[in-house]
């Protein structure tokens, strides 16, 4: 497979120089500093457009926010006439900040606090992902309490084969998410007895980096199965077929892609095979990708700031950022293609080992190829970092989180600064400035807004 796969589709090459969205990349880091991410926004629209496309007539797809969102991102979702699915407080309010109308937003989560319980009830949230028996009769209690009606879809647990990192694996015997068998049977039991849950459908979710359409169509003839079994408890005439996320997207030149159109074209085809409108009536599927819509629209930028052999024999390189930003190789040893941004027509055949700046053995890149003469100042890109690098970054060392960069016909737009100093100091008020609680035996010790 070809690197151009794994990079964000407006990237160009003009002297050994490469840009995005028509915005020189060194140019970029020179003005924003580094580590910074930056977004093809074009790209991003495309995938959209391609997976709205692919399943046309059954969907909208849902875009799962957890690969990647700031209210720019939300805005451009719901551009796209798309759903989201959130699984937090924040993410709700950054999707109803980018405009995502509630009827559109669904929550999920194997564990929802009160507070997030609270988006369904208010209906700042349309559809509530009920993930165990012990949510389902909480979530019961309280619209029931609250005089509420609230719509939910059923999580269902099955062993569907994916090859895939244990960490990312989300549904299977080890899994902690959704339910199986009987509990999911008692969950359609329960809702068809409930006054105030209405059921509306059912959900599931395999795992991560899925390259065969094949897969889908199993996911959703197990929810077809599982539906005609229980298809008298549902409220409403359409159902929600939500067959989750997991599509793959290349990090690597020679990983699997899988096509928006091949999978559409699957599961069309599962439709009509299924004969899912004869068995179990109206039906609406949605896909919620997250990663395949927004990994390879973006880059990385990193300044290198250090090269100096390495005691065991070969070379290091160290540049300014690391599992702050990117927790991925050090969580799940995730590797990525790297490339010299102002050195483009130069061979990358120089290995190096890449670490970050955090205080411990941070390797960003084991083995890699860098220009012989790729000197401390460079700016280095690591490419299909738009997934679950800004979403899972820390402040370890008390760094500050990076910007976000959205470049789109020769524009840059900061949609996210840089954190300040003072945001790193935000809620922490030293001895003097602290509030104080005093444990009351007698009184109400309940915090409020957790
Ligand atoms: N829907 C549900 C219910 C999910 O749990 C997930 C991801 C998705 C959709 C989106 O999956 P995607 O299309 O982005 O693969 N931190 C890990 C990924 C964990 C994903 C968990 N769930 C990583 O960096 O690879």
């Amino acid at each position: 497979m070809a690197m151009s796969h794994v990079l964000p589709q407006n990237w160009i090459v003009t002297d050994g120089r490469a840009s995005v969205g028509g915005v020189d990349l060194a140019a970029l880091a020179e003005r924003f500093g580094t580590p910074v991410f930056v977004i093809d926004v074009a790209h991003v629209r495309q995938r959209l457009t391609a997976f709205s496309d692919a399943v046309g007539s059954l969907g909208p797809p849902a875009y799962a926010a957890k690969a990647f969102l700031c209210i720019a991102m939300a805005e451009l979702v719901s551009e796209a006439d798309w759903w989201i699915d959130v699984v937090s407080v924040g993410e709700a309010e950054a999707a109803e900040r980018g405009g995502i109308a509630s009827d559109r937003i669904m929550l999920h989560g194997n564990l929802k606090t009160a507070q997030e319980l609270e988006l369904v009830l208010s209906g700042r949230v349309g559809r509530l992902v009920i993930d165990s028996l012990d949510e389902l009769a909480r979530l019961d209690r309280l619209a029931s309490e609250r005089g509420v009606d609230v719509d939910v879809l059923i999580r269902l647990n099955e062993d569907v084969d994916l090859a895939t990192h244990p960490k990312v694996l989300t549904s299977g015997q080890e899994a902690k998410f959704g339910l199986v068998g009987d509990q999911a049977a008692e969950a359609a039991a329960l809702l068809a007895g409930s006054e105030r849950l209405r059921w509306r459908g059912v959900h599931l979710h395999v795992g991560s980096q899925a390259a065969d359409p094949e897969l889908f169509a199993i996911v959703l003839e197990r929810l077809v199965d599982f539906v005609e079994r229980h298809r008298a408890a549902f409220s409403g005439d359409e159902v929600i077929l939500d067959i989750g996320g997991g599509m793959a997207a290349p990090y690597l030149r020679d990983d699997p892609v899988l096509h928006p159109a091949d999978l559409g074209a699957r599961l069309h085809m599962a439709a009509t095979s299924l004969r899912i409108e004869e068995r179990i009536g109206p039906f609406r599927l949605i896909i919620e990708p997250g990663r395949a819509v927004i990994a390879n629209a973006g880059v990385t930028l990193y300044e290198v700031g250090v090269r100096k052999p390495l005691p065991s024999g070969g070379e290091l390189v160290a540049v300014d950022g690391g599992m702050t930003d990117n927790p991925r190789p050090a969580l799940y040893g995730s590797r990525y293609e790297v490339l010299a941004v102002t050195r483009m027509d130069d061979p990358h055949d120089h290995p190096v080992r890449l670490f970050g700046r955090m205080c411990e053995t941070d390797v960003l890149a084991e083995s890699i190829g860098i220009p012989e003469d790729l000197s401390v100042g460079d700016i280095v890109a690591f490419a299909a970092t738009g997934a679950y690098t800004y979403s899972m970054s820390s402040r370890y060392n008390l760094l500050r989180r990076p910007p976000v960069i959205f470049v789109e016909d020769g524009v840059a737009r900061q949609v996210v600064r840089r954190e300040s100093i003072d945001d790193l100091f935000s809620g922490d008020s030293g001895l003097t400035g602290a509030e104080v609680w005093q444990y009351d035996p007698t009184g109400s010790n309940r915090a409020e807004g957790y």
